[in-house]
Order: structure tokens, then sequence, then C-alpha cells
């Protein structure tokens, strides 16, 4: 059985980031261009490492399964533009290769960073925002319990085309969180 966890990114990881960054769909989410030379995606990761943005909580997404019990990366999760004072974050997932999406890790991770978000950070209220062609990402967003709030149409060129970005939010009493808190040990204490 696939089970899924947090945990703050290390140095290590570089190669696995390296390996991401020629997905394409990897790279959209993050707002790169495919490629990116490797000297350049190492200094971004160090600084990111050394020096993290105050807004941003970002957290590596590790699978273990019975034959790699150890667990591997397959992605990240984050909250940013963390408003401490009006207590909202928005919600990111990146899964860095095909192969591991569409078994449920996004809705796993994302649950757990919702809790952590909520539990841990004290947040009120965290937000997604969904290009309308992602639509993993839309029926991912949902399944969390994200209500929409609105639309920016046309709002963003992705790939030459005019794209209308979705707007949702969800706050902290319409959240449900996993009964099993299992994963909130591991988070919390590395
Ligand atoms: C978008 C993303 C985070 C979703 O995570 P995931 O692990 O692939 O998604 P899950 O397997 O948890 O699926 C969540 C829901 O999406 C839907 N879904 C799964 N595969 C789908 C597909 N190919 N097309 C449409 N919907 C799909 C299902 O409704 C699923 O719910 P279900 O398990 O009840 O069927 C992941 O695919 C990813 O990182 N993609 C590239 C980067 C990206 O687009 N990030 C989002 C930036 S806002």
């Amino acid at each position: 059985m696939l089970e899924v966890y947090l945990r703050p990114l290390v140095m290590s990881d570089l190669p696995r980031v390296l390996e991401w960054s020629r997905d394409e769909a990897f790279c959209l989410a993050n707002g790169w261009p495919v490629g990116l030379p490797a000297e350049q995606l190492q200094d971004w990761f160090v600084r990111l490492l050394n020096n993290p943005p105050v807004d941003l909580v970002r957290k590596g997404i590790v699978v273990t399964t019975p034959e790699h019990p150890e667990g591997y990366l397959v992605g990240f999760v984050d909250l940013r533009e963390l408003n401490p004072l009006e207590k909202r974050a928005r919600l990111r997932i990146a899964i860095g290769d095909e192969t591991h999406r569409g078994q449920g890790v996004g809705f796993a991770a994302g649950l757990q960073m919702l809790g952590h978000g909520f539990s841990e950070l004290g947040l009120e209220r965290i937000t997604a925002e969904v290009h309308s062609s992602n639509s993993r990402m839309l029926s991912l967003v949902e399944k969390l319990g994200f209500k929409r709030e609105g639309v920016l149409r046309q709002h963003e060129t992705r790939q030459g085309i005019k794209e209308d970005v979705h707007l949702f939010g969800l706050l902290r009493e319409e959240f449900q969180p996993p009964r099993d808190e299992a994963w909130l040990e591991k988070l919390t204490s590395s």
C-alpha cells in the first residue's frame, strides 16, 4: 500500500528536483520554463533552503510502499503568500513526474498541508488558484473541500493560450481533518 507524508526539503533532494525540471506540467505549476540549467536550479534550491521567503511554507511529499519502506520524494506542497495578520495562505501542490500523479498522492499531501495550516499555523482561510486546463487540480481542490469563489477570465497566458484562473477558498470551520493523525507527528517531529 502507498503511504504519503510530508517533511522539510534537504540538500540531498536536489537531484530529484533537477529530474522534475524536465517535466512540463511541473514546470508550468512552478512558473518555470522547461529544462532550466542545473546551475540556476541549484542556486535557487540553496537559497530556498538557507534563506526561505518568510511568507512560504514548503514541504516535500514522500511516498512509501512495501518495496520502498524508506520512502522517496515525489514533489512538494506549499502554503504561499502567508499572511499572519489575515491568517490566510494559498495552497499549491506540484508532483514531479507523471508516474506519481493520479494515485491519490496530491489529495493526501493537500489534506496534510491543510491540517498543518489550520491546526499548527492557526490559519483561518486557505485559497487555491487553478488554471482552467488543469482538470486534475480542479477535481482535487473540490475533493479537498474548497468552495468556488470566482474566476479571473483570460487571466494568464500558458503555452500561448489565454486561460481563465479559477479561485477557490476553504475556511477553517469547513475543513474536515483526516481521522488518522499519525502524519501530523511525522510532519512536526522533523
Ligand atoms: C494537480 C496534482 C497536484 C494532483 O495531484 P494527483 O496526485 O495527481 O491527484 P490525485 O490522484 O490525488 O487525484 C485527485 C482527484 O483528481 C481527479 N483526477 C485524477 N486524475 C485525473 C485526470 N487525469 N484528469 C482529471 N481528473 C483527475 C480525481 O477526481 C481525483 O479524485 P479521486 O481520487 O476521487 O478520483 C498533480 O497531478 C500535479 O502535481 N500536477 C502537475 C503540477 C500541477 O498542475 N500542480 C497544480 C498547480 S495549481
